[in-house]
């Protein structure tokens, strides 16, 4: 009998691919968007006493509107809310890593609630989803003029990658110093 070794070939990842320019003008859709107001409530709330027992669980909308009827007013906790986190409702800017950014919507219902002078760095594999990111700048911005924004291409998996596409590791993630790292829906 004969056993196949195991291997330590690093995951083979085809992100890349599956984001091709097409795939990411369709990814925003309404139950994505959906999920992400969620998310955003679930980062909001993170390591608060007061945490919702459960976000996703807050759907109770009308099913027969887009979103359940759900927006940013009536869904998205605001800022003074007993379950936002302290961290949120401190002056002191926060720096933010959002791993696997793709095109920045969670980015972007986070952005009025990150405090002055705060930054985030979106990091993603896929070009086609960094443009959409880069294209919601200006919106972000509108949401918190002084909030600043880095995007990198780079994949935070597979240094074979990086290299058959001469990406370098940007320097943020060299200097490895972030108050918050978050990282939604992506299945790395
Ligand atoms: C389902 S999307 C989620 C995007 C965003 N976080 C959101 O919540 O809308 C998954 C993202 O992960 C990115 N991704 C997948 N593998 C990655 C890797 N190894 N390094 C960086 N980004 C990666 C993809 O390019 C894609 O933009």
């Amino acid at each position: 009998m004969s056993h196949q070794a195991a291997t330590s070939e690093p995951i083979h990842n085809n992100a890349d691919q599956t984001f091709t320019k097409e795939h990411s003008s369709r990814y925003e859709n309404p139950s994505l968007r959906l999920m992400l107001k969620a998310n955003c409530n679930a980062i909001l709330s993170y390591a608060s006493p007061n945490q919702p027992p459960e976000t996703i669980g807050a759907l109770v909308g009308d099913y027969t509107k887009p979103e359940f009827g759900l927006t940013e007013e009536n869904f998205l906790l605001k800022p003074n809310d007993p379950e936002v986190s302290p961290i949120f409702k401190s002056k002191k800017p926060i720096k933010m890593l959002d791993f696997a950014c793709g095109t920045g919507l969670l980015d972007y219902y986070l952005a009025s609630y990150l405090p002055e002078n705060s930054e985030i760095v979106g990091v993603d594999i896929s070009k086609n989803q960094l443009d959409i990111f880069e294209k919601r700048l200006d919106k972000i911005q509108n949401k918190n003029p002084t909030l600043k924004i880095k995007l990198a291409e780079f994949d935070i998996l597979n240094e074979e990658f990086n290299k058959k596409k001469s990406l370098s590791s940007p320097k943020d993630l060299q200097e490895n110093t972030f108050d918050l790292i978050i990282c939604s829906i992506s299945f790395l």
